[in-house]
């Protein structure tokens, strides 16, 4: 018998390919076949054994029930000052709001930004952290994609962004460093944006730092130390690439009148994060930061070592990433010399014929125009894997190349 219909607001619900390429990957692994995976975006690396120790410790001692829907005061204090201090702030505890990761805050952001099929218009990055668009389209608003150019170190242009702002605009999407790219949003750009968002004061800015501590080139820089952004802008940071706690799930937010509004959601939704992660995320900013920073450094390693190697390949070019842990080479040429039509074919051959899983720029939403084809590495995984996985590339591609 047939099932009742699914709303078209379902319907339009996108997702993280990150994930649907996993199960695809983990399916061939299963049947035996030997992958490299450059897929995920999380850290191989454990949480560290003081965070771990804090989890045990909230259990034994019976710290699990429900916590306020913002969050252990503990933790927003902690939050609110670790925030404030990473960007030259001032941030109260009340303004900080924690929740079950970063990610559920892009959609409470939206729905407390926009109306549901008004027209009501949000701007966000493309390429991009995929939920952005999904979620915009799931929650009835227009989205209007601002694309980062690979000739401006994988930023976008002040004046596109000024081009893109219309009396519908609700709210701005930034995200640094960023996801797919490794891109950084440096302080002139920030400067620069701040200056277009001056002339348009409905604009709410919702800033994606999740890799904050992820900096490579420079220090990390936030638009809401720009003049005039504080208020406007929602802050978004959290414990899982920091600390390595992806699967905690701790994310938190800051921003002083949407923060009784993101509590009601998280109230209508998970209730409160987890009691027990909680507690581990108060250990995390508060103790010993020594496996964050050797993280970083090993991250940054890492990103020098798959760049080279990546140059070294006929037809791949690649930016070394300001932060993150990602690598968006342009393979262009090397579509071309292999004989696949774009960048998703070139993934597919790569999984299936050269044993290397990587995530194409399609994943991300689509195509920079003229800006060729990209694809997507996540070098958190070790330096073995990253030269076995290279050579495998470069052997597929010398033996396909015409
Ligand atoms: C740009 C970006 N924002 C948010 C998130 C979500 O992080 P969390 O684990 O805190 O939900 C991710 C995770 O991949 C990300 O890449």
């Amino acid at each position: 018998m047939a099932t009742p219909p699914i709303s078209s607001r379902a319907a339009s619900l996108g997702t993280e390919n990150a994930f649907v390429v996993l199960a695809e990957v983990n399916e061939l692994i299963a049947q035996g076949r030997d992958v490299i995976s450059f897929c995920i975006g999380q850290p191989d690396f454990p949480a560290p054994v003081h965070v771990q120790r804090a989890g045990i410790e909230a259990i034994e001692t019976g710290l699990h029930g429900y916590t306020p829907s913002a969050g252990i005061s503990e933790l927003r204090t902690a939050a609110a000052s670790y925030m404030g201090k990473m960007r030259g702030l001032e941030i109260e505890p009340d303004d900080v709001v924690v929740g079950a990761g970063a990610k559920p805050f892009i959609a409470y952001a939206i729905q407390s930004t926009t109306d549901y099929g008004v027209g009501d218009e949000v701007i966000y990055p493309v390429p991009g952290f995929p939920i952005y668009e999904s979620q915009i389209t799931a929650l009835g608003a227009v989205p209007v994609p601002l694309y980062l150019r690979e000739s401006r170190n994988f930023a976008f242009d002040p004046d596109e962004l000024a081009a893109k702002i219309t009396d519908r605009t609700r709210m701005l999407i930034l995200n640094s460093p960023q996801n797919p790219t490794g891109g950084l949003l440096s302080k002139k750009d920030l400067e620069a944006i701040a200056a277009v968002l001056r002339e348009h004061p409905q604009v709410w800015i919702y800033a994606d730092e999740i890799y904050s501590r992820l900096v490579f080139d420079g220090q990390f820089q936030s638009i809401a130390a720009e003049p005039g952004m504080l208020e406007r802008t929602i802050i978004s940071d959290g414990a899982s690439k920091t600390w390595a706690m992806t699967g905690w799930r701790i994310g938190f937010v800051a921003n002083k009148s949407l923060a009784p509004l993101m509590t009601k959601w998280v109230t209508n939704t998970d209730s409160c994060a987890s009691h027990i992660s909680q507690w581990a995320a108060v250990a995390a900013i508060s103790g010993p930061q020594n496996d964050a920073t050797m993280m970083r450094k090993t991250f940054l390693a890492r990103r020098d070592l798959i760049t080279g190697l990546l140059n070294n390949i006929p037809g791949i070019e690649c930016q070394a990433s300001g932060g993150a842990f990602y690598a968006w080479p342009n393979v262009t040429e090397v579509c071309a010399a292999t004989g696949c039509a774009d960048s998703e074919e070139f993934r597919q051959r790569l999984l299936h014929e050269a044993g290397v899983a990587v995530l194409a720029d399609i994943h991300f939403g689509h195509r920079v125009p003229d800006d060729g084809q990209h694809i997507r590495f996540s070098y958190a995984t070790s330096d073995e894997n990253i030269e076995k996985g290279v050579a495998r590339i470069a052997e597929f591609v010398q033996k396909n190349s015409a």
